[in-house]
């Protein structure tokens, strides 16, 4: 694995665990799965949710998204049986309409029947396949893609290990995962309030996906300022073992 951040230090940890909490609102923590899932579902079927593509233009998601295909910092070349995770409004979809070999087979699923009527809308393509589904029980085969994008979904479980476990059922062994998501900071706070989310501790993250048989390849940035303020949040490349 290659590691870019420095250790963090269990005090340093438990400094920004309590800065955070003023922050976030961990509702994920006082509720059950099934409820906490349909408030996501609300979140996304609504306003905001209409508002999710304007958001990742404005905060340059989309277009610092794209390089990574683009510079084949995430190379897709290979890449036959493509699964985007919570494709939302689309965003990581286009690129890979774009990017992936056009006889690659790409599947786009989401909790959301309204994000995905949206993400259709907007990509004008008759090329993915669109799935209803939650993560936590995917109604794919074990094996049955080479390729993973899971763009900043992660977050919307309370145990990432459900889903990250589900994703390597459906992953065969050398498929790659390009995992984005919300990291334990004050950027990643402010995130969580918004969206309802949770945030993830790089090292705790990485320690999880190692036991489920997901290694951290490599970790990526979008542009060398983001490696050097440590923004972004976590991006990285993941094999499956
Ligand atoms: C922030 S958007 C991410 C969109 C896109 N992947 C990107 O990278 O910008 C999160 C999406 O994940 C979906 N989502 C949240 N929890 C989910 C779950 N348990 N299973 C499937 N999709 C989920 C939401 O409906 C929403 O469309």
């Amino acid at each position: 694995m290659t590691r870019g951040s420095a250790p963090v230090t269990n005090s340093r940890r438990r400094k920004r665990k309590a800065l955070n909490r003023l922050i976030e609102e961990p509702i994920f923590e006082k509720v059950g799965y099934e409820e906490y899932r349909n408030k996501v579902r609300n979140v996304y079927d609504g306003a905001r949710g209409a508002l999710l593509a304007t958001c990742s233009m404005l905060s340059l998601h989309m277009p610092l998204g794209e390089r990574l295909f683009k510079e084949r910092k995430f190379d897709l070349r290979g890449a036959r049986r493509i699964l985007d995770v919570g494709s939302g409004a689309g965003q990581i979809a286009g690129h890979l309409l774009k990017y992936a070999d056009p006889r690659a087979e790409i599947t786009c699923f989401d909790l959301s029947h309204e994000m995905l009527r949206r993400a259709r809308q907007r990509l004008k393509s008759a090329r993915p396949r669109f799935v209803v589904a939650d993560l936590t029980r995917l109604p794919f085969a074990d094996g049955a893609f080479d390729c993973v994008t899971c763009g900043y979904v992660l977050e919307h479980l309370p145990d990432p290990r459900v889903g990250l476990a589900e994703l390597s059922r459906v992953m065969t062994r050398g498929a790659r995962m390009l995992l984005l998501t919300t990291e334990e900071n004050l950027a990643g706070a402010w995130t969580s309030l918004i969206w309802r989310c949770r945030s993830y501790d790089r090292e705790e993250l990485a320690r999880t996906c190692d036991e489920l048989g997901l290694r951290w390849r490599q970790e990526l940035w979008y542009t060398k300022m983001h490696k050097v303020l440590r923004a972004g949040g976590i991006c990285v490349e993941i094999v499956k073992q």
